[in-house]
């Protein structure tokens, strides 16, 4: 377990008017959401925005496939590489963080004995691919243990991973938000140490996307996947693949398809991924109507309200329920995970929502995930601009009716 010896200091709240944005979102009524990065839902101008992709989609698709779609990909990809820090011709579009994951370990070769670098923070499906892409070769997974201290230093987390690299570590996968935990790692430094090295690193980026500021082209990673619906709340099926220049040639979709434009213009890497054959793009066209959406409400201010609002979560559940926080002010962002002594753990059933979290979301329409992690039970409170104080304030008020004292 993080052993926490920081209380989580009571934040001012006066500081922000809370509902200034909350009708810019159709969540159901009554809904306390606390859970946008599993899943994020967009603003209503970001849906209508997909909407009207979709409609000039049905309008005439001959011309938007064969005449219109490859523009309409690079101006998106200017309005997102200038949010990201890259050039746009470094990204391709896909529908998820998933597949932009499975897109790198297809096209990273291994070899019998060679080794991928993950940490025991990292998204599970992640791990799964890493672990089956190594199994096909004979290759292995190695899980980095990182400071159980939530004081520790960034060098400590750079040490601890590069403690377990070895002349046959290949990629160094890691988050840049953790999913069970949502702590921020290094992963400027741990780039840097890994070029010293020659060591390619993949980072698996969903949660940083919005929740901080970004500057791929600077950050020394090959490879960086997100998908795009968590903090910048554009819509589901919206992420990318960012990809190093050095390493775009020759990358290859497992997916088979016309590997080329359809409008017939000279080959560029991204065609191998932009036509997997034929579907609605709406959700990725979309996406510059979601930069615009938080870049009017303010960048600090987002990240500043609902860091506070997470802060406010973490300060209650500390003070109720002792609940032990697993990052301190500077290691968090707009989510928290908290460990909650008093619930035990359900054996046996991985992957099925534990009995607490069903109920809050029943009983009392919270949504909030419940997480186990190192076999023990943890609390992970997400907070957007639709979230309120009183969001929380019910979630302590329902977890007082639940949980023993
Ligand atoms: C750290 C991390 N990586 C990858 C993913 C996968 O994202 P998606 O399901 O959108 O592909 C998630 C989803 O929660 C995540 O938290």
């Amino acid at each position: 377990m993080r052993e926490s010896s920081v209380l989580i200091p009571e934040p001012d709240l006066t500081r922000f008017s809370w509902q200034e944005f909350t009708s810019s979102w159709d969540l159901a009524p009554g809904i306390a959401y606390l859970n946008h990065g599993s899943f994020g839902p967009s603003p209503r101008t970001v849906r209508q925005a997909r909407q009207h992709w979709s409609d000039e989609l049905e309008r005439n698709p001959v011309e938007f496939f064969f005449r219109r779609l490859d523009s309409l990909f690079e101006e998106t990809a200017v309005a997102l590489g200038r949010f990201v820090g890259c050039r746009p011709d470094n990204l391709v579009f896909v529908p998820n963080a998933t597949l932009a994951m499975n897109i790198v370990a297809q096209n990273t070769p291994l070899a019998a004995g060679d080794e991928v670098l993950l940490n025991g923070h990292e998204y599970g499906a992640v791990i799964r691919i890493w672990g089956t892409h190594c199994r096909q070769a004979g290759a292995r997974t190695v899980l980095a243990r990182l400071p159980e201290n939530v004081n520790a230093s960034t060098s400590d987390y750079v040490e601890a991973i590069f403690s377990r690299v070895t002349p046959r570590t290949r990629l160094i996968v890691v988050s840049q938000v953790t999913s069970p935990t949502a702590l921020i790692l290094p992963v400027a430094e741990i780039c840097q140490r890994a070029r010293q090295l020659g060591i390619p690193v993949c980072v698996d980026g969903p949660h940083a996307v919005a929740m901080l500021p970004l500057e791929l082209d600077k950050l020394g990673c090959e490879f960086y996947c997100a998908s795009l619906h968590k903090w910048l709340s554009a819509p589901f099926g919206s992420g990318f693949l960012y990809v190093t220049p050095r390493r775009k040639s020759g990358l290859r979709s497992s997916v088979v398809s016309w590997g080329r434009s359809l409008s017939g213009r000279d080959f560029r890497w991204v065609d191998e991924f932009h036509w997997s054959g034929t579907f609605d793009p709406a959700a990725n066209l979309a996406v510059p109507e979601a930069i615009r959406f938080l870049e009017h409400v303010g960048l600090d201010r987002f990240r500043n309200q609902c860091h506070t609002l997470a802060q406010y979560a973490g300060w209650r559940l500390q003070q109720q329920f002792g609940a032990i926080p697993l990052a301190t002010d500077g290691t968090y962002g707009t989510m928290l995970t908290l460990s909650l002594p008093q619930v035990a753990r359900v054996e046996g059933r991985p992957g099925v929502p534990h009995p607490l979290q069903t109920r809050l979301a029943e009983e009392f329409q919270i949504e909030v995930p419940l997480v186990e992690w190192q076999d023990r039970m943890h609390i992970r409170v997400s907070c957007h601009l639709y979230n309120t104080p009183e969001h929380i304030d019910r979630l302590i008020d329902a977890l007082r009716q639940l949980i023993p004292a």
